[in-house]
């Protein structure tokens, strides 16, 4: 049990990697918030946790929203008795090049994939101080650290992730707060799925071209699971800022 006595917030919480993702950190004994805009499969998470003998609560809540984030917060505070971890994991994606993408599209990629994280540690930050410290870590992407084809808003807005890290990292770690990101390759979620339609490409095809990789398979969200639980534990205490990649090998 890593993560006895810990409080987490995850958000996208109901979504592939954030499910896996709840469901590791209750197995190692944290209290969970399930937070995600869908607030049906939220609750079904968080009852799957209490099912297995862990502590969850779920919240409904777009993140890009400031309301929304501080009540996700004061609810946490309330319901589970503080806050000592943050995933940062909730996310979207458009495929679609600068010509093709609206000025809507990309505000609100950035607002759910950039502005989310700043609001959540413009209100969460001094939580942590208070309790002198804690592990925050955020969704980047391959794609934030590379760049890839017909996303030109997502690869924008996870590099802004990876860099965002950084600068957090830099600007709390003397109160004892650890800032990291994840960046996975492709993993078995619905986004891969939305991602095919978007683009009108075969569901099949496009998750056989994803597994192309020297380990010849996509990844499953309870390997990016893994990492988090790692980077959320005293085992990564020495860890900040870092850009932590789970792809497989490889992401270009
Ligand atoms: P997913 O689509 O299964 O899950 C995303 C979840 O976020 C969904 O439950 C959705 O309802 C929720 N969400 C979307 N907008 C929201 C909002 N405004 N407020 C609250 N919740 C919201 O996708 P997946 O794959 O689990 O994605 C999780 C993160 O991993 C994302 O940040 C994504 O960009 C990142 N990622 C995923 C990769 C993949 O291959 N699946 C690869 C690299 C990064």
């Amino acid at each position: 049990m890593r993560l006895e006595n810990k409080k987490a917030i995850v958000t996208g919480g109901a979504g592939g990697i954030g499910r896996a993702t709840s469901l590791a950190l209750a197995a190692e004994g944290a209290a969970v918030a399930v937070v995600d805009l869908n607030a049906e499969a939220a609750e079904a998470v968080a009852e799957e946790i209490r099912a297995a003998g862990g502590t969850a609560i779920a919240i409904a809540a777009d993140v890009a929203s400031e309301p929304d984030i501080e009540r996700v917060i004061a609810t946490s505070l309330q319901e589970l008795g503080g806050v000592n971890v943050v995933f940062n994991n909730a996310g979207i994606i458009r495929r679609t090049t600068a010509v093709e993408t609206t000025v809507e599209e990309w505000d609100r990629v950035f607002g759910v994939n950039v502005r989310s994280i700043f609001l959540m540690c413009k209100h969460v930050v001094p939580i942590m101080e208070a309790a002198g410290g804690g592990s925050i870590i955020n969704t980047g992407s391959g794609w934030g650290l590379k760049g890839g084809g017909q996303a030109l808003s997502y690869c924008a807005s996870k590099g802004a992730v990876v860099n965002m890290t950084r600068a957090l990292a830099i600007d709390h770690g003397p109160a004892g707060i650890r800032v990291n990101s994840v960046n996975p390759g492709d993993v078995n979620t619905g986004m891969l799925r939305d991602e095919a339609r978007q683009l009108a490409q075969d569901t099949d095809a496009f998750l056989a071209e994803a597994a192309d990789r020297p380990l010849r398979r996509m990844g499953e969200p309870s390997e990016v699971a893994q990492a988090v639980v790692w980077l959320a534990s005293d085992d990564s205490s020495y860890v900040t800022g870092s850009a932590l990649v789970v792809d497989g090998g490889g992401i270009a």
